[in-house]
């Protein structure tokens, strides 16, 4: 205990902590949780009540028993049939199966909290719904809520290899121990399992995408089939990722071509056997010719090949395709430009269970892109959104960054492809041009940290992550007013203060890494850190000076007709929006521009003026964020006061090394000084160009 009187908390909990709400709404709350457990239910009829149990009495500070006894203040729930029995009121049911329906009932002087959906697992999400009302302090006396899924596939990949280590993984070691598993079925899958549910997640690649082939093999099967077994109840499908070469390299088989008939019967026999141990195994996720990673290009194959290949394997089970548009090429004039060409050729030639999995932006998951042309531009092939929730380029584990608002600004982009208002959100929902499939996939950002993200409001980043995969239509200020309130407390005081932290905090990122459209200016290999000025590596599309482009004129890519033309990817909407620089939103500005130093922004100021002033800005807003936070001494728990506390010192002192080391590279090509209001660097460009991060942490 600590002199606020709450108990210390190591964040294992999650939003699940079923803490006393403190919820006036709730006092008066009478709850009976009945008619449930019916002989034979299902483990995730089994997993619901569990779930409500705990949560009920937790959140309401009482000790419910089982009562089968229907009183005022009921809650029922069960799949549709089995709620008939104890209510006469009609319920309309919403047709999918994973939707699901909460609704209070007054029959007979009697009050029912109906919880009910076509499937059982609709009855789970159902369960978590009402738990987070609860939670969140919200009445529940008089409910009547439909809800269903915008998107079908939610899913979590996470980048864990075999060995236990993180590609990008900011959170300790992997939380699969592929090791002791089958046998041993740690608690943490199964509070995995939970935590996805609880926000609709229901698919999960637990192996990197730059994958193993043994995960394919046999004893690495087993295993895999463990985990399915835990997940199962919980509504989440396996999926793996599948390196193209596992036929050679698995069974020496001569080939990996996806036209050989001996490779495309191996795909078929190996997708039995997966199918025998693990019946709803959901498919493939493919990262091929990209980075290195073999793929149907080394047969002179195309994407479409060696997709429909493993395509044809899964479909008699409803397995689905997941092939990853991370493509570039060393020989391309703009890096932007290669996912768009090599993909818009083959629109029309995936099969039907084919989606094709492309990152936010075209480049890579920098703090701020634009959104990759690819969206819209694709009118016969699914697309399914790849965001990243481990930050890898936002500050990895030690930067509080909230993404929601980022990835609502990608999701509300208006790509214009099917005339006005065609925004990415349409184009991923199905909606634009009738997909019959849609899917999200958001990077893992978990590992074996006791509190699962390393910092504390990674947490926020998977809850969004789930919450918009379910309904793309919510703001980001209304989850994370959701997750403060389970995560931390319902008072209003507190809630507002973090939600300000929150909501200001990509932008604040924004501005002292990569502002105004630059990106991708981070250190080699490790991507810890700011080295604008890196130039060493073998391919210049992997080294910062090709994405600034600073010269003695200026700074940006132009991505203009004069340039690249990488902008006439977009449709002519984008296009004419993005290429004047006098109109050009100036967030993106450099992205697309190369503007002189002294060219006058719309401020009045000039360019470099404008640099310098965003990077200060970040500096003295995430100065204002560490405050902001510390004014919450008396209000949070002591440990997870301090940990958020230490962090937020290291952020300041990483957002000051990333403005000086940049300002000072810059200045070298603008030959500007430094407004002499704002602090200056105290270390010279040297000194930061000797740092040296051997041992930085995401290198897998
Ligand atoms: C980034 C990241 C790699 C990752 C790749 C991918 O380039 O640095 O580690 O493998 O993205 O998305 O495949």
């Amino acid at each position: 205990m600590w002199a606020t009187g709450l108990k210390a908390e190591d964040g294992y909990n999650l939003w699940l902590r079923y803490t006393k709400a403190n919820a006036p709404q709730l006092n008066s709350y009478r709850t009976n949780i009945t008619g449930i457990l019916p002989a034979g239910a299902s483990p995730t009829i089994v997993a619901a009540t569990t779930e409500l149990f705990n949560g009920c009495n937790g959140i309401l500070d009482r000790n419910l028993s089982l009562r089968i006894n229907v009183e005022n203040g009921t809650i029922l729930f069960g799949k549709i049939e089995n709620i008939a029995k104890w209510v006469t009121t009609k319920i309309d049911i919403p047709n999918n199966p994973e939707g699901f329906i909460l609704k209070t009932i007054k029959e007979n002087d009697k009050t029912f909290t109906v919880i009910t959906s076509k499937s059982d697992i609709g009855v789970l999400y159902g369960c978590f719904q009402l738990l987070r009302l609860m939670q969140t302090g919200r009445k529940i006396s008089q409910l009547d809520t439909m809800s269903t899924p915008t998107i079908q596939l939610r899913l979590m990949n996470h980048w864990d290899n075999l060995n236990r280590s993180v590609e990008r993984g900011y959170a300790g070691i992997s939380i699969f121990n592929w090791h002791t598993l089958p046998e041993y079925k740690d608690q943490r899958y199964k509070d995995y399992a939970r935590a996805n549910a609880s926000i609709g997640i229901n698919g999960v690649t637990v192996t990197n995408v730059n994958a193993n082939a043994m995960v394919l093999s046999r004893p690495y099967l087993d295993k895999i089939a463990a985990l399915a077994n835990i997940f199962r109840p919980y509504g989440i499908k396996i999926y793996l990722t599948a390196r193209f070469s596992a036929p050679m390299e698995l069974d020496n088989l001569k080939t990996a071509d996806p036209l050989n008939p001996e490779v495309q019967q191996w795909w078929k026999k190996k997708t039995a056997e997966i199918y025998y141990l693990i019946p709803d195994f959901g498919g493939f996720l493919v990262k091929a010719n990209s980075e290195g990673q073999p793929g149907p290009q080394n047969y002179n194959r195309t994407h479409a090949d060696g997709a429909n290949m493993l395509a044809d394997a899964v479909a008699p089970r409803g397995g689905k395709v997941i092939w990853r548009a991370f493509v570039y090429s060393q020989d391309a004039d703009d890096r932007f430009k290669q996912a768009y060409n090599e993909f818009m050729p083959l629109d029309g030639q995936f099969k039907e269970n084919v989606l094709v999995q492309v990152k936010n932006g075209p480049i890579d998951f920098q703090p701020r892109e634009p959104f990759s042309p690819l969206f819209g531009a694709m009118k016969k092939t699914p697309l399914m959104m790849e965001f990243q929730l481990t930050q890898e380029y936002l500050g990895q584990s030690t930067h509080l960054v909230y993404q929601a608002p980022m990835f609502k600004e990608v999701l509300q982009s208006d790509t214009y492809q099917n005339g006005k208002g065609t925004t990415v959100a349409k184009i991923i929902e199905g909606e634009t041009y009738q997909n019959k499939l849609s899917g999200m996939s958001g990077v893992s950002n978990i590992g074996n940290d006791i509190n699962w993200t390393g910092h504390l409001f990674g947490q926020a980043n998977w809850y969004a992550y789930g919450r918009l995969a379910w309904d793309l239509s919510l703001s980001s200020e209304s989850i994370a007013d959701e997750w403060i309130r389970q995560t931390f407390t319902n008072e209003k005081a507190t809630i507002h203060t973090i939600k300000a932290i929150m909501m200001s905090s990509h932008q604040t990122l924004v501005n002292y890494m990569t502002p105004m459209g630059l990106g991708h200016i981070m250190g080699n290999g490790n991507h810890y850190g700011p080295a604008p000025w890196s130039n060493t590596l073998s391919r210049a599309d992997w080294n910062p000076v090709y994405y600034h482009k600073a010269d003695s004129i200026g700074i940006g890519f132009n991505r203009t007709s004069s340039g690249t033309n990488a902008l006439s990817q977009y449709a002519t909407e984008v296009h004419k929006l993005f290429n004047n620089p006098d109109s050009c939103d100036e967030r993106y500005i450099l992205w697309f521009h190369h503007i002189p130093w002294n060219k006058q922004m719309r401020s009045g100021k000039t360019l470099w003026e404008e640099l310098c002033l965003h990077y200060y800005k970040g500096v003295n807003d995430v100065k204002m964020m560490r405050a902001q936070w510390l004014s919450l001494e008396k209000k949070i728990d002591i440990q997870r006061f301090e940990h958020v506390s230490m962090l937020l010192n290291i952020q300041v002192k990483e957002a000051i090394w990333w403005r000086n080391a940049c300002l000072l590279y810059f200045q070298t090509f603008s030959k500007m000084p430094i407004p002499a209001k704002y602090e200056q660097p105290d270390q010279n460009l040297e000194y930061y160009k000797s740092l040296r991060f051997p041992y930085a942490p995401g290198n897998g």
